[in-house]
């Protein structure tokens, strides 16, 4: 394949998606630790809607949104060992968060926030930040690895790795909840999901969940899990809801039972409790994202069970806004995606 000399990407203009501006750019060579790669589809995340308002931590000006894609490298630096043209990977989210713990450095790394991101036709990024794409994965499905498939991955496996036998509690049907609750089932764990739709919850029972909740019909929801759990409580939480779901979270979990703290969708004022925290021995990890190595781990547990993420709905590169305003109606369960190339 030719190196195209110029790419297509959208730039935020700081304000609204829906203002997100389609442009050429002209495209550089990649340098010698740097691979070409022809973006073939991007997934989108709740943080995307964040970003494209201004509104994210150390955000870069007017930037490429969208940190999660899966493509095809095209062209290698002269320095490049262990990657050809033609393999299908997916950069890491921070793209320098290699192994071990986030540093200050590797979150300046992040595509889409710090740094430019992925909605574009091509990109140069560093092979250290590659993962290799797992072969039963479509590019649509390989795109959303990067940040919701390995946060709840990074959320299970942390100091206090989930086991056979374990609850896990699922908040709403999002991205990182439903893998959250694919990945937790094939880690041989009982995953509670709660939703604001039984239409959804048909979808998570399907995939494997042995209870639901729906957490608008059941306000309560912390006391019904201690039901279902014989008054002990759930071991694992992937708590997105942060300030208006933490206190029943707390509620609903075991004693010392893990909690990880990872999102914001639920509106609310309550913090962490402290007493209850004491109280209950409990865990609270706050959660980014994870490394290239932690990512590849979760590859051989994606592969092993053939697990295929939840695609909602893919969208056309031309057709982006449409795709995050579907995003913010939350109608989706799982992931949305717009396919980049057409081949
Ligand atoms: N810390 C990290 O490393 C990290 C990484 C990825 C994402 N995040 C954060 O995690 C959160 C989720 O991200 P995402 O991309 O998975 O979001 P998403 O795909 O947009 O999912 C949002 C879903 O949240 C559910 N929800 C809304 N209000 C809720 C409530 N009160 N209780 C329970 N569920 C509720 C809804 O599901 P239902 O309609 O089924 O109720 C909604 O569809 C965001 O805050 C994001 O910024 C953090």
């Amino acid at each position: 394949m030719s190196i195209p000399k110029s790419t297509r990407e959208y730039r935020s203009q700081g304000d609204e998606y829906k203002n997100l501006k389609l442009q050429d750019s002209p495209l550089t060579q990649p340098k010698a630790t740097e691979v070409l790669l022809k973006v073939h589809a991007v997934s989108l995340q709740y943080r995307d809607l964040t970003v494209s308002k201004g509104r994210y931590p150390n955000q870069k000006k007017n930037d490429i949104p969208c940190s999660d894609m899966a493509g095809e490298i095209i062209a290698v630096g002269q320095d490049v060992k262990n990657y050809k043209v033609g393999d299908r990977v997916c950069p890491n989210f921070a793209l320098d968060h290699i192994h071990g713990d986030p540093t200050k450095e590797s979150q300046a790394t992040g595509l889409g926030g710090p740094i430019d991101g992925v909605l574009r036709e091509y990109i140069n990024v560093p092979v250290h930040s590659l993962v290799r794409v797992p072969e039963h994965l479509s590019y649509e499905e390989a795109s959303t690895l990067p940040c919701a498939a390995l946060t709840a991955y990074n959320a299970l496996m942390g100091p206090v790795p989930v086991k056979g036998g374990d609850y896990v509690l699922v908040l709403g049907t999002g991205g990182v909840s439903i893998f959250g609750l694919q990945l937790a089932i094939a880690s041989g764990a009982i995953v509670i999901a709660t939703s604001s739709s039984d239409e959804k919850l048909k979808i998570a029972s399907k995939l494997g969940a042995k209870h639901v909740i729906n957490y608008n019909k059941t306000p309560n929801w912390d006391e019904e899990i201690l039901k279902i759990t014989d008054g002990r409580g759930v071991d694992h939480v992937i708590e997105v809801g942060g300030s208006g779901t933490i206190g029943k979270c707390a509620k609903a979990a075991k004693y010392a039972g893990c909690i990880s703290i990872i999102g914001v969708v639920a509106d609310g004022s309550e913090g962490i409790n402290i007493r209850s925290a004491i109280g209950k021995a409990l865990i609270y990890r706050g959660i980014q994202i994870g490394s290239v190595k932690q990512f590849e781990d979760m590859n051989r547990l994606i592969t092993a069970h053939q697990i295929h993420p939840v695609v909602d709905k893919v969208f056309s590169f031309e057709k982006a806004i449409d795709a995050y305003a579907y995003l913010e109606s939350q109608k989706h369960v799982g992931k949305v995606v717009i396919r980049v190339s057409q081949n």
